[in-house]
């Protein structure tokens, strides 16, 4: 091994997880129903027809789970709270008992010394709202702000830290261009609003926060690959720059105080995305939008290569890693470590955020318990170790990053491939509820406690 790499002080290390990904109980104690509740049980939604009806069964062993984080020396957990076990009809009447079951959630973790990180949305929208529009419908950004009310007042004195949505790129193109998440629409024009509805509705949460959590942290948390072009083509580059715009500059721009970036207005004009234009945002939105934020999350997990198939495009250059699992994980994502240092580098000094907290890195392996009852997930620790050296080269470089949070702390429910895909650094048996430390969790537990490797 080469030389030490140490973290600065007061690095928090953590892993994160999502509501509906892991709690289960999906009708339980007056929870309404969400968008994806409604999504996984209309079969062919999901590989296998999974469910997150019992998921990981959080909602009710999540004593244990926190006797997990303990053993594994977490310092922070980023879980996010379910909107409509909460407010079952979108707004409204609260349910005590969700509101109970956060509130105990959060005293256990803070007893166990884990600083509660809590996301507002991680894509279970109450299905009653989605009756009604979901996120076309401005009305729905107002029952966020409403929503984020509800929640920051109850937990607000105890959790000082906050993020308003998950990957809002995620929710707007795969929930409503790609239909493979909840709620299922295909259409690009419904697509932008979407997002637009959801950046605003971070805009309205944020002075709601910091009114009822003094002293609270804020931000948002936006998915970003390292984009390359296979070759120096135009094409190869326009289709790059496409595809940075949609997914990442589309967000960050408006939230930066930048607006909607023109070369992607443009883009998704041409494909019908935006055939009345800008008709829904209203005069001032655009600076809500940019309400100041103490950090920016991001979500890296690979490099996207950008291959255009036009006819007379130039030979491609750049290739990928071999195609063996140290270099490409089971969701088919390549291990590409050098793209952290990269977009932590291109987040911080294009954008100049406070500070930076990657939100969820890591992998999907499925290496399954041996016969000793270990789980040798070395390539996990292999994707790990090296995210975090390129980690710490950001932070040489001068990138205030300020934590980071292995996705995930628990085997759970992958969206539209169900169970198939395992991230957790703990095994979960599905069957009996039963839990196992990966060696990944061991071995983050010896750097945690060193601070670095
Ligand atoms: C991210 C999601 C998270 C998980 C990982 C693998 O896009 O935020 O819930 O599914 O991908």
């Amino acid at each position: 091994m080469a030389n030490k790499i140490l973290f600065p002080e007061n690095f928090l290390w953590g892993a994160a997880t999502a509501s509906y990904q892991i709690e289960g109980s999906w009708n339980k104690h007056g929870k309404g129903e969400s968008i994806w509740d409604r999504f996984v049980h209309t079969p062919g939604n999901i590989l296998n027809n999974d469910t997150g009806d019992v998921a990981n069964d959080h909602y009710r062993l999540w004593k244990k789970d926190i006797g997990l984080m303990k053993r594994i020396g977490l310092q922070a957990y980023r879980f996010s709270v379910s909107w409509p076990r909460i407010l079952p009809a979108g707004r409204g009447k609260v349910n005590q008992k969700g509101l109970d079951f956060y509130s105990r959630l959060v005293n256990g973790l803070l007893e166990a010394g884990i600083t509660p990180f809590i996301t507002l949305y991680h894509w279970d929208l109450p299905q009653a709202l989605e009756d009604e529009g979901g996120w076309t419908v401005r009305s729905t950004a107002e029952a966020f702000a409403d929503y984020a009310n509800v929640v920051s007042r109850a937990l607000g004195d105890r959790v000082r830290s906050w993020i308003t949505h998950n990957e809002p790129a995620v929710a707007a193109w795969l929930g409503y261009e790609m239909g493979v998440h909840a709620p299922g629409h295909r259409d690009l024009s419904k697509a932008t609003r979407v997002a637009h509805h959801l950046l605003l509705s971070h805009g309205q949460a944020v002075p709601v926060i910091r009114r009822n959590s003094p002293n609270a942290e804020v931000g948002i948390t936006l998915n970003i690959g390292w984009n390359v072009p296979a070759s120096n083509s135009a094409a190869d580059m326009k289709l790059t720059r496409e595809n940075d715009g949609k997914w990442f500059r589309w967000f960050a721009d408006p939230l930066y105080g930048r607006g909607y970036p023109s070369d992607i207005t443009k883009y998704f004009t041409e494909l019908g995305g935006l055939p009345n234009g800008f008709d829904f945002v209203q005069a001032g939105d655009m600076d809500v939008v940019a309400a100041p934020t103490d950090f920016i999350g991001l979500n890296y997990y690979s490099r996207n290569l950008h291959r255009s198939n036009a006819p007379d495009n130039d030979p491609q250059i750049d290739f990928q890693h071999p195609k063996t699992p140290e270099y490409w994980t089971e969701m088919g994502w390549e291990n590409y470590p050098e793209g952290l240092t990269g977009v932590l580098a291109r987040v911080y000094f294009h954008y100049g955020p406070r500070k930076l907290y990657i939100t969820e890195n890591g992998a999907s392996y499925s290496t399954p318990p041996d016969e000793n009852g270990n789980v040798p997930d070395e390539l996990r620790i292999n994707y790990l170790r090296t995210h975090f050296a390129a980690m710490h080269r950001a932070i040489q470089a001068g990138v205030p990053l300020a934590g980071y949070f292995v996705w995930s702390l628990l085997d759970n429910f992958e969206w539209s491939f169900g169970y198939s895909q395992r991230f957790g650094i703990v095994w979960v048996d599905y069957e009996t509820q039963k839990r196992i430390l990966k060696d990944s969790a061991k071995w983050y537990k010896g750097v945690i406690k060193k601070n670095g490797f």
